[in-house]
């Protein structure tokens, strides 16, 4: 095992003393950048995400390019499902797309119980490539989505404006909901373990649709099975994230389900989340990643205004409330980097 150069980010997640605190970004491999454009003109998404060279080549992208803390494993949630037997199309300029989604028992009862070793063996050879030219450089994220947010694109079938069909089913047939939810908890805990034992350092569960169902909703068919996940986790010292967009009303509950981290959108303040659940996890989060839109000047002041509510200590690794929008301007992430990893030292002074 190489020993990380950089590992303020899994100090950070642990809430270990740090000189200054760590930033990443969510969907940081991605189009902003001009140089994961130019691999994306001669490919298409699938075979990117397919081909361990071409997945670490772009993971590698934004840590030499804009001096990020941790890369991300360039991937998708869904190629779970599609690894499952739904036949999955990205469309361009309108996403994600399942060309045959659960719709009855009888799809449910044809999806391929996955082994991680063979079906998503391009995913973990894409996790040791990518190590190898990271050579502890920085650490490696792995990541999955959450079964719910899974559950979402397979019964809808893609985006989504309301969600009808799949708030449909766990209104009216909640034990077959559930069903389907075993099923996916079981195999993202298989995938989780076998990025693990590959080598990731951290993994993020993105419960992007968690915050549209209601609060004991959510903990039915969404948390429930975040810590099914959780407490299957085999190898217990990598730092486990969750992040369930929207779920404020959610964080004390999130806060007990075993994650070392919470990821926070941008529409709480992260110094009142502190006092709330700070004891008992780490904190990622949580700029609006629309303020990158801005003049430079009202990005630093708006990271600022982040990092003091936060206050002083370990515990905060700085991101964006949800992924970066395709048209930011690289060298205002680049800034924002700088800024933070600048501007948040005199708050962990104390502790070194
Ligand atoms: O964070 C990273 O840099 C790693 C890469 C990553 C991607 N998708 C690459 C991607 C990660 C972590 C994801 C997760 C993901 N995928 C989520 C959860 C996080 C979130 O943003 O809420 C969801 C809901 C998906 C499903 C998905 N995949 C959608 C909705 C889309 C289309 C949206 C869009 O931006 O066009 C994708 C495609 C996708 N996944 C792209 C990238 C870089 C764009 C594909 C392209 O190059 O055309």
């Amino acid at each position: 095992m190489k020993i990380l150069k950089n590992d303020i980010f899994i100090k950070a997640c642990k809430r270990k003393p740090v000189e200054r605190t760590p930033i990443w970004v969510m969907r940081q491999a991605g189009r902003y950048l001009p140089e994961y454009r130019e691999i994306r003109k001669k490919y298409d998404f699938l075979t990117m995400c397919k081909t361990p060279e071409l997945a670490s080549e772009v993971t590698i992208q934004p840590v030499n390019l804009i001096n990020i803390d941790a890369a991300i494993l360039f991937s998708d949630i869904l190629v779970i499902p599609e690894a499952m037997g739904l036949e999955l199309k990205i469309l361009e300029n309108k996403g994600p797309v399942f060309l045959n989604p659960v719709r009855d028992k009888n799809d449910f009862l044809n999806l391929k119980k996955i082994n991680p070793f063979k079906d998503l063996k391009y995913v973990l050879d894409s996790i040791t490539i990518t190590k190898n030219i990271l050579n502890g450089e920085v650490p490696l994220i792995g990541f999955s989505g959450s079964p719910w947010t899974l559950l979402t694109y397979m019964i809808e079938g893609g985006s989504s404006k309301n969600f009808g069909k799949v708030k449909k089913l766990i209104y009216d047939e909640p034990d077959f909901a559930h069903l389907i939810l075993d099923f996916l908890a079981d195999a993202v805990t298989d995938y989780l373990n076998a990025k693990i034992e590959t080598g990731v350092d951290a993994v993020q569960i993105f419960d992007t649709w968690g915050g549209i169902l209601s609060p004991d909703m959510f903990n039915e068919f969404s948390l429930n099975y975040i810590k099914k996940i959780i407490s299957g986790i085999k190898i217990k010292d990598k730092p486990v994230i969750v992040f369930s967009k929207g779920a404020y009303f959610a964080l004390e509950n999130i806060a007990e389900s075993g994650a070392d981290v919470i990821g926070l959108d941008w529409t709480s303040d992260i110094g009142n989340v502190r006092k709330r659940i700070g004891e008992k996890a780490a904190l990622q989060g949580n700029l609006d990643p629309a303020v990158l839109y801005a003049s430079i000047d009202k990005i630093r002041k708006e990271a600022s205004k982040i990092i003091d509510s936060f206050g002083y200590g370990s515990g905060h690794i700085f991101n964006l409330g949800h992924g970066i929008h395709p048209d930011t301007n690289p060298d205002n992430l680049k800034e924002l980097v700088r800024f933070v990893k600048q501007y948040s030292v005199k708050y962990h002074k104390s502790e070194n």
